[in-house]
């Protein structure tokens, strides 16, 4: 669905990827592990057209990706979750979902997407009418997940979910990262660390400045 073809990035002169090559097949929940600072984010960036690529190439359901912008790549079902989140903290729950759905593709099936995210974090539908800004850092996460959802991806690409949360909301979070994945969409999902994920993702590939590992099945997959 998604193959990353030997691309490199860079900042300026900052050489951040190296010849990375990475496959996401449909259905599957694939992770990117890495420390901090080794290129994660760019790769993520990368390829939801955020982030210019020097070389390779992305396709993306059989087309080339590589100079189309994000909104284009939105419009055609790939959707990328900022580790930083992005929230408009002076909007409400409800509005900031709405404002996912602004392009075509999600606004036609806007009403159905938002029944399924309030259904998967019924927190969000308790706090629709609060304002952003009200939310805790667990609730501020769902509502970014929940938001890029209602772009109607196909493959969301999700960012350091865990990042502030705390332990007991960490575990939770993944879970609903998982039931995406059952409920048929592909997922591409980055972390620092292997043991949060370990048992939710399919296949794991490990990125150490900016050069990315074969990738290798978990026990979830093989069981
Ligand atoms: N916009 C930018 N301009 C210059 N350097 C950047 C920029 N974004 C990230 N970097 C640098 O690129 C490297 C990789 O960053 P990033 O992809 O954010 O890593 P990660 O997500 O794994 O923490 C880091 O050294 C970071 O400081
Ligand atoms: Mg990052």
């Amino acid at each position: 669905m998604l193959s990353v073809r030997d691309i490199d990035v860079f900042y300026g002169d900052f050489h951040v990827l190296h010849g990375v090559s990475l496959e996401v097949e449909k259905g599957e929940l694939v992770a990117v592990i890495g420390a901090n600072g080794h290129g994660k984010s760019t790769l993520l960036k990368a390829m939801c057209g955020l982030e210019p690529i020097a070389s390779g190439d992305i396709v993306y359901q059989g087309e080339s990706i590589r100079d189309l912008d994000a909104p284009q790549l939105v419009a055609r079902g790939l959707v990328y979750v900022a580790e930083d989140r992005r929230l408009f903290p002076d909007m409400t729950v409800r509005e900031n979902l709405l404002l996912g759905a602004y392009l075509d593709r999600g606004r036609k099936r806007r009403d159905q997407t938002l029944a399924h995210v309030f259904e998967l974090y019924p927190r969000l539908a308790e706090r629709q009418r609060q304002l952003a800004r009200t939310l805790s850092g667990g609730e501020a996460q769902m509502l970014a997940l929940g938001r890029g959802l209602m772009s109607a991806p196909d493959l969301i690409a999700i960012d350091e979910p865990s990042l502030g949360l705390a332990p007991n909301l960490v575990d939770s979070m993944l879970q609903t990262v998982h039931r995406l994945k059952e409920d048929g969409m592909t997922v591409l999902l980055v972390e620092q660390s292997l043991a949060l994920i370990e048992d939710v993702v399919d296949r794991i590939y490990t990125l150490e400045e900016g050069v990315l590992s074969e990738s290798r099945k978990t026990a979830t997959e093989r069981s």
